[in-house]
């Protein structure tokens, strides 16, 4: 698997690791990661079986897409033996661990499985307020965001627009940025409504998310689209390299195109698109 910063997530499906038939059919879906759950997504009474099933579902081949296994929190009865079987697993590219709320709360899961990138999970009022340790622990790989939790513990009504939800997303945006982390919005609990999910995802890429978890495979080719490079974007990018070229030739370190301002800056933004296409391109 490529380095976390240089791969896709545009699209993360959480397949319920209790579920046989849905973890042999993400072999053949578009999605750039696959979320195998052992957390909430399975019943008490299955959590044993879901986590042997799961032993041998990851000697299976999934390609390019990144495996990560959401283990049961360290308060649980279930969450020791989840860490155990796949701290050493070579088909666990990363283990995501919920209800993080502090930075110590990577320390256990990093002494075991000290090879393994650690996620967490940021759905609880107190990790909004961590966001920042949290994303500065050496082990952590990237943020999910678990919006349901979150807007449950905070007493928030759902809105269309997320407006109850906006100052969590950008505390951990922020945080993920300010340590160089990947990080990947939460789910569209409607999974039949394809144009609520196109505007929730064009919110999350217009924020600066890499991507959004999913539940249903039909969410797979929404999410894909939105968080990709647009041709119009990847245009662009090639127009204002040439023109940001020509003037550093002509001995300036300002470019205009379309009338507007070119800098390093935006060179820097314009090549990490092009790479982001590159990318995607290797794992289609
Ligand atoms: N990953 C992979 N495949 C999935 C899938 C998923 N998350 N969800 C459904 N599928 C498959 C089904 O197995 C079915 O395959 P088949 O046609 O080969 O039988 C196909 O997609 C169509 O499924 P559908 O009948 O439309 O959905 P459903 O009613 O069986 O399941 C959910 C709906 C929401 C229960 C199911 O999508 C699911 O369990 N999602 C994950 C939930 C989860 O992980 N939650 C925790 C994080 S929030
Ligand atoms: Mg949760």
């Amino acid at each position: 698997m490529p380095a976390a910063r240089h791969r896709p997530y545009r699209s993360v499906l959480y397949i319920p690791a209790c579920n046989a038939r849905a973890m042999e059919k993400a072999k053949s879906l578009p999605a750039d990661a696959i979320i195998f759950d052992l957390e909430d997504a399975v019943a008490p009474a299955e959590k044993d079986a879901a986590r042997a099933a799961l032993v041998i579902a990851l000697q299976g081949d999934y390609g390019a897409r990144a495996r990560i296994v959401r283990v049961n929190g360290a308060d649980t009865i279930w969450g020791a033996a989840d860490l155990a079987a796949f701290a050493r697993h070579s088909g666990a590219d990363a283990l995501l661990l919920p209800k993080v709320g502090a930075a110590a709360d990577l320390d256990a899961a990093h002494a075991l499985a000290p090879e393994k990138p650690l996620w967490a999970m940021m759905e609880t009022p107190l990790a909004m307020l961590n966001a920042a340790q949290i994303a500065a622990h050496p082990a952590l790989a990237g943020m999910v965001m678990g919006t349901n939790d979150l807007a449950k513990d905070l007493g928030a009504r759902h809105r269309s627009d997320r407006l109850a939800l906006q100052s969590a997303l950008g505390l951990c945006l922020l945080a993920a940025r300010a340590h160089g982390r990947i990080i990947i919005d939460g789910v569209y609990n409607a999974f039949r409504d394809d144009a609520g999910l196109a505007a929730e995802c064009a919110q999350g890429r217009d924020m600066g998310f890499d991507g959004k978890t999913l539940i249903h495979p039909a969410q797979l080719p929404i999410a894909n689209a939105a968080f990709a490079p647009s041709q119009a974007e990847l245009a662009l990018a090639r127009r204002q390299i040439a023109a940001f070229e020509a003037a550093c030739s002509a001995g300036q370190a300002v470019a205009v195109v379309d009338g507007k301002i070119v800098e390093n800056l935006h060179i820097v933004a314009a090549n990490a698109l092009l790479r982001m296409a590159e990318a995607i391109a290797a794992m289609e």
